[in-house]
C-alpha cells in the first residue's frame, strides 16, 4: 500500500469515529470519497444525495452517471481521479450544506487535499467553487481554469457546473461538456511546466 493510501485510510477511520460530525444522526453511511489517493486530479462535488448515502460512496445516482460520462469524455474514470464533497454526510431532503455544516468537515476536506496534493481540482457546484475562488458567480467563471497556491503547492482550479444542474438543463449539460475539454488541456500545462523545472533543476546541479 502506498504512503498516501495509508493516509487516506487513517483520515476516513478518524471520520468514522468522530461523533461530533453533523448530520452523522440522520445518514446511513459516511461518503468519505472514491478513488486514487495517487491521483493528479480531485473533484469536489456538494454533498451525498440518496443513493450515496445507502452506498457510501459520491456520485454513484443519476448525477453520477453523468459525471461518468463526463470523465469518460476525457478519457478519465473514476479509478484515476479522486472523488469526494464538501460534507461527507447526507443533508436531509438533499438541502444544501449550512455553514456550520461546512466548517465542520473543512479540515477532513483540507487533509484530503493536502495528502494528494493533486496537481488539478475541478469544482462541481458553487460550494465547492466558493472554497477556493470566494465571491466568483458559476456563470461567469465555468470552465475557466486559475492558478493559485494551496498549502505550498500550486494547484490549477477548474470550476465546473454541478452535473445535477446538467440533468436539469441540457444548454448546462453541453457547457459541462465543452468545460471538461479544459482538462487535459491543463493536464498537459502542468506537464509542460514540471519537465521546464525538472530541466532547470537539472542545469543548476550541472552548474553547482
Ligand atoms: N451530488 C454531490 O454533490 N455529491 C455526490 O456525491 C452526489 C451528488
Amino acid at each position: 500500500m502506498s504512503e498516501k493510501e495509508k493516509l487516506i485510510r487513517e483520515i476516513k477511520s478518524q471520520m468514522l469515529s468522530d461523533k461530533s460530525l453533523p448530520l452523522r444522526k440522520g445518514a446511513h453511511n459516511l461518503v468519505f470519497g472514491d478513488g486514487d489517493p495517487e491521483a493528479e486530479i480531485i473533484f469536489i462535488g456538494e454533498g451525498p444525495g440518496y443513493w450515496e448515502d445507502q452506498k457510501g460512496t459520491p456520485f454513484v445516482g443519476n448525477a453520477g452517471a453523468l459525471l461518468n460520462q463526463l470523465l469518460a469524455s476525457v478519457n478519465l474514470n473514476r479509478e484515476n481521479v479522486f472523488i469526494t464533497n464538501v460534507v461527507h454526510y447526507r443533508p436531509p431532503e438533499n438541502r444544501d450544506p449550512e455553514p456550520s455544516e461546512l466548517d465542520a468537515f473543512r479540515p477532513y476536506l483540507d487533509r484530503i487535499i493536502e495528502i494528494i496534493k493533486p496537481k488539478i481540482i475541478v469544482t462541481l457546484g458553487r460550494f465547492s467553487m466558493a472554497k477556493f475562488l470566494p465571491g466568483v458567480t458559476i456563470s461567469r467563471v465555468h470552465g475557466k481554469e486559475k492558478q493559485l497556491k494551496w498549502e505550498d503547492n500550486e494547484i490549477w482550479v477548474i470550476p465546473m457546473y454541478h452535473p445535477a444542474a446538467g440533468l436539469r438543463s441540457t444548454d448546462i449539460k453541453r457547457q459541462l461538456f465543452e468545460d471538461f475539454k479544459r482538462i487535459p488541456e491543463i493536464q498537459e500545462k502542468t506537464r509542460k511546466s514540471e519537465e521546464v523545472n525538472q530541466g532547470t533543476k537539472v542545469q543548476q546541479m550541472k552548474l553547482v
